[in-house]
């Protein structure tokens, strides 16, 4: 983002800082930081197994990675404390979900309070939780689509929605190709959602 000009040239005002957690694959992940302005914003990717795909994708992005197992955790405060003692150590503002498989507890959010942002697979508030496309076709919609949202205690998949983007479901569509669909509309939702949000501080 452009907001000031020094001496004739423009100076981009820097994001604040951001924190990626992933558990999988880590589409979501290389999308977003496949935009420089978020790629210098994210200081670096916390991954919740060592072999998930995500880790690779971040290191090939040059972004630091660390591994915080919830196995090796005795319990879910014990975990969370982990995560976010991660997170103070790389100076993260803000807190980016992409295919994180874990509950994040209520103190977790209330210290980083709506700086924790997802985006799910669905248009929320229809078909949160496991399976969304599963549930879209059952349903017999004739759009999906995905949601990025604040994350808040209490309400999984329900936090205050920030921006959505729809797709249709066409005949013969599958889980696998509808989840396709989906998940291109998600990588380019939320690498323009998240730089809303933190150019404008949420
Ligand atoms: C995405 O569909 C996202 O909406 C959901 O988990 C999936 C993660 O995919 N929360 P990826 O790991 O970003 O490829």
């Amino acid at each position: 983002m452009t907001d000031r000009v020094v001496g004739g040239a423009a100076v981009d005002r820097a994001l604040p800082p951001f924190a990626i957690l992933a558990s999988g694959r880590g589409s979501n992940l290389a999308a977003l930081c496949s935009h420089d302005d978020l790629r210098g914003a994210c200081v670096g990717a916390i991954v919740s197994s060592e072999g998930a795909a995500a880790a690779q994708r971040a290191a090939a992005a040059g972004i630091p990675v660390a591994t915080v197992a919830r196995g090796g955790h005795a319990s879910r405060a014990d975990f969370d404390a982990s995560l976010a003692s991660q997170l103070r150590d790389w100076g993260a503002e803000w807190v980016v979900l992409a295919g994180f498989m874990h509950i994040l507890g209520d103190g977790f959010l209330a210290a980083f309070s709506r700086r924790v942002v997802n985006i799910h697979p669905s248009l929320l508030p229809a078909f949160p939780g496991l399976h969304p496309h599963r549930q879209a076709l059952a349903a017999g919609v004739s759009e999906s689509g995905c949601t990025v949202h604040l994350v808040v205690p209490g309400a999984v998949d329900g936090g205050p929605i920030v921006a959505q983007s729809a797709v249709p479901v066409l005949a013969g569509d599958d889980e696998q190709s509808l989840a396709a669909r989906v998940l291109a509309a998600e990588h380019d939702l939320y690498p323009r959602t998240l730089r809303t949000l933190l150019s404008t501080g949420g």
